[in-house]
């Protein structure tokens, strides 16, 4: 039978129940896991037997939910984490430590800025920020003989940037190193970067994914396609032996396919327990049963809007790469040809105060520390997930002081039109 369409892979994939077991995937509500004798519990911790023995490094309904995530991706192994954050983290924790140094694209969403350049920086880990649209030069200049990976966002979150994932990857390897993309905003439904080269994808499934504001929840997917051994001086954590974990070399025992998120769970779960609830898991599965239908009515939604704010006297700008004359509709049309996502941010006349005080108008959409949800909601990032930038990062970041991000939720594009007209024509 032919590989599935993206559809069913929603719908069904990551379980096949057996004769007699349950449709849906069931919530395993357990700590730990029971066995009969020490050699057989022995064996697991040894990692030569596969199994469950504690849910603070893997859980069977966590799994069940990383394998379908994973096959959307077309990845070769995967795990959830228990927020978009700490899927950022240890994507990158497991490949660079004190003294090594990413490339990443400027244009990330405001709380992957503050890990990587403050908390990650503390670490001993330094980052070099790159424009997504910076040139040739500027690209080679930011890798270092220890640059371990670059990283950058589908669309950015919230300057809606769309990086150029062929190009960031192509960089990448011509120094040995892999592309991590968060695909948070575009989801597999309408972006797959491994299929422009990217080597790890992560996700805060607390967005589309869930889709409904229902758990907070992360993600992150290999590839398969690194080749840790090529590179092993440096990365020794994947290519010599883990002391902390019985002598193992994870590239050698799990291989290409298997390393990575081996080692992220075995030593990374293990010491920073960033686990998901099995809960979680189970609504995150909910969600993604749906994603390919709703991710195509938000970028509906999405355009419907950002087209009547396009031709509203109140607004300054509005950024939508859909819209035809954006900065990015070309990079969009390439790779999300079926449409990209429901967020849409704009510049209302007047600035922040005016931003501020039509928002307070708006009835459908809601002010919310949130995006990517069912209900639409709107922010003003400068005051709320960025007040931690100044004025120069934000501009580097892509987020002027007057931008309200809009998220179009499933409802009716023609009442959330109505509502942003009440609104402007209630400012003066
Ligand atoms: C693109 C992107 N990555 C990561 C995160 C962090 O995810 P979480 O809030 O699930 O920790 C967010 C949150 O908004 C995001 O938009």
């Amino acid at each position: 039978m032919n590989e599935k369409r993206i559809g069913t892979k929603c719908v069904q994939g990551g379980y096949t129940p057996g004769n007699g077991e349950p449709r849906q995937i069931p919530i395993i509500q357990s700590t730990t896991f029971k066995y009969a004798t020490s050699e057989e519990m022995g064996k697991l911790f040894d990692l030569e037997a596969s199994g469950y023995f504690y849910s603070r490094l893997q859980n069977p309904t966590c799994d069940t939910v990383a394998a379908k995530i994973c096959e959307l991706e077309g990845g070769s192994a995967a795990m959830l984490t228990c927020s978009g954050q700490s899927a950022n983290f240890f994507a990158v924790f497991n490949l660079a430590t004190a003294g090594d140094h990413i490339v990443a694209s400027s244009a990330i969403y405001g709380g992957t800025f503050n890990l990587f350049a403050v908390t990650m920086a503390k670490m001993g880990i330094e980052f070099t920020f790159v424009a997504p649209d910076c040139s040739e030069e500027e690209l080679e200049k930011a890798f270092r003989p220890n640059t371990k990976a670059v990283f950058g966002e589908t669309i950015a979150n919230p300057a809606l940037r769309v990086l150029d994932i062929e190009r960031f990857a192509a960089a990448a390897h011509a120094h040995g190193v892999p592309l991590i993309i968060d695909n948070t905003f575009a989801t597999p439904a309408h972006c797959r970067p491994f299929e422009w080269g990217a080597d790890i994808v992560t996700h805060s499934t607390t967005k589309y994914m869930d889709g409904h504001g229902a758990a907070v929840g992360g993600c992150i997917v290999d590839s398969g396609k690194f080749d840790w051994m090529a590179h092993a001086d440096k990365y020794p954590g994947l290519c010599t032996p883990d002391e902390s974990y019985h002598g193992i070399t994870y590239a050698e025992r799990f291989g290409q396919g298997g390393a990575y998120i081996t080692k992220a769970t075995a030593q990374l779960m293990r010491d920073l327990g960033a686990t998901p609830a099995p809960q979680s898991a189970f609504l995150l599965n909910l969600g993604l049963e749906s994603l390919h239908v709703r991710m195509k009515r938000h970028a509906e939604n999405g355009l419907a809007v950002a087209k009547f704010l396009q031709n509203h006297e109140k607004i300054t700008w509005v950024r939508f790469p859909e819209l035809e004359g954006d900065v990015d509709y070309e990079l969009a049309k390439k790779y999300m040809p079926d449409g990209t996502c429901g967020v849409v941010s704009f510049g209302v006349k007047g600035g922040r105060k005016a931003a501020e005080a039509f928002m307070k108008h708006l009835k459908i959409a809601a002010i919310e520390t949130h995006v990517a949800d069912a209900r639409t909601c709107c922010l003003h990032p400068a005051s709320a997930t960025h007040r931690q930038m100044n004025d120069e990062q934000l501009l580097a970041a892509g987020v002027s002081p007057d931008l309200v991000r809009y998220s179009c939720g499933l409802e009716d594009a023609q009442d959330l039109i109505e509502d942003l007209a009440q609104a402007l024509d209630a400012i003066d």
